[in-house]
């Protein structure tokens, strides 16, 4: 085992599994590790915690919980950086750790992007599974699917890249069974006041005793078409069963006669209601929640608007606005000196990009078959219609919105 290093990369959309699944593996592997007589450290880490991405080793040693003495003993010399002890702990040079296989997860590891790509691409070198001196698993978790193509090239050239294991997301059968055994472990107290309030029945029900089957399969069918995204179903069917709750109180506290009935099921209606809501949120706050690089990026596409930059692609027979990726970053540029702002990198800008897709407020077609040129040549300096073509998931209205709400973004727009 304290040969054993390598790499693997989990990617998929939001909500379909990764963190839970990984977490359960985890659950049962490490008490076999532990009974096996190997010594082993693991460490799970969202790596969102880190509020800059060259905390990673300081914060990977501390979570490994060695004691501050021990920290020290470790150190090579006084000064020795947080990558060096670490590089020197999973490489067996520690001699009091010498025999240690090391396990660590990093969830969300698309926040170590950094310059470079220098912390990705060492800690995937650091597991290469050719290395004879490796102690270290390292297990990448993030959304998108080519997280390590795009940004770690190098790693295949050395012949070290992660093994790949993708979430898909799941279909409705799925969606169904895992909230009805959810709902399962769902206490629902109801208290039926007895004659004048003297007495109470305090009615006790699971989850699933008070939401219809066909509720549920309503909701697992309409998350399982828009995103597949578990988190969201489950937190329909509580948002559901909440109102349900809040009535029943409402029309037990208003009305005089003693009622010992149980709750009231959550029907199909509630499920629509509540749909209805969270999605006639969801992209307003999305947008909200974006920050200022990703709502600078967004204010391109208002202005591509404004000076008739888009072009017109077909995807799926539907037509739709675009612009490249060139495009868009000349433009970025340009708004980013407008705003006398430091701009990001192209290859940080292409991150940029993908985060947003994820988040389902762009997407990157594959497709090239343009129907018309750019509407109004030469309006962005000419030069810039290479690259893949943008086209917006969300509407132009919303975005100006949002884009509306930043002073500085606004006025870059009335520029
Ligand atoms: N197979 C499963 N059985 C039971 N619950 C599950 C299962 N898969 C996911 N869940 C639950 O669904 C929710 C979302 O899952 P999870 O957090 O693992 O998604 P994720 O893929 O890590 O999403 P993100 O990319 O947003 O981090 C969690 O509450 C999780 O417990
Ligand atoms: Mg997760």
């Amino acid at each position: 085992m304290a040969s054993k290093s390598g790499s693997l990369y989990v990617s998929g959309n939001p909500g379909t599994g990764k963190t839970a699944s990984i977490m359960n593996v985890l659950e049962t592997y490490i008490p076999k590790l532990e009974n096996s007589g190997h010594d082993t450290i693991h460490v799970f880490l969202n790596c969102t915690t880190l509020t800059d991405a060259k905390q990673i080793y300081t914060k990977l040693l501390e979570e490994m919980e060695f004691t501050a003495d021990e920290l020290e003993d470790m150190r090579e010399t006084e000064n020795e950086k947080p990558e060096d002890t670490f590089i020197r702990l999973v490489t067996g040079q520690i001699e009091q750790e010498q025999d240690t296989a090391f396990l660590v997860i990093l969830d969300e590891i698309d926040n170590l992007v950094s310059r470079n790509q220098e912390i990705l691409y060492r800690l995937f070198g650091m597991a290469d599974g050719g290395r004879t001196d490796s102690r270290l698993a390292l297990v990448g978790i993030a959304n998108a699917l080519d997280l390590t193509d795009r940004i770690l090239p190098r790693l295949q050239v050395r012949g070290c890249e992660p093994e790949l294991l993708n979430f898909r997301p799941y279909k409705v059968p799925d969606i169904v069974a895992i909230i009805k055994d959810r709902l399962a472990g769902v206490k629902v107290e109801t208290n039926s006041q007895g004659d004048g309030g003297q007495s109470a029945n305090v009615v006790v029900q699971t989850g699933n005793d008070v939401i219809q089957s066909t509720a549920i399969e309503m909701c697992a069918r309409k998350v399982a078409a828009a995103s597949g995204d578990l988190r969201q179903a489950l937190d329909v069917c509580l948002q559901a069963l909440e109102v349900v709750c809040n009535t029943a109180k409402k029309s037990k506290s208003s009305s005089s006669s003693s009622s010992k009935d149980a709750l009231p099921k959550v029907t199909v209606m509630h499920i629509v209601k509540v749909l209805a809501q969270v999605n006639g949120s969801t992209t307003d706050q999305k947008l909200k929640a974006l920050n200022f690089q990703q709502k600078l990026v967004l204010t391109c596409f208002v202005i591509a608007e404004k000076e008739q930059q888009f072009q017109k692609i077909t995807t799926n027979g539907v037509v739709k606005k675009s612009l490249t990726t060139n495009q868009l970053y000349q433009q970025y540029i340009e708004l980013s000196s407008d705003a006398s702002l430091p701009a990001i990198s192209r290859s940080e800008f292409t991150d940029l990009l993908g985060v947003l897709e994820v988040n389902g407020i762009l997407a990157l077609e594959k497709q090239k078959s343009l129907l018309s040129r750019r509407s109004k040549t030469g309006a962005n300096g000419g030069g810039g219609s290479g690259g893949q073509p943008v086209t917006l998931s969300v509407q132009l209205g919303e975005i100006h919105k949002a884009v509306d709400e930043n002073p500085i973004l606004k006025s870059l727009i009335d520029y």
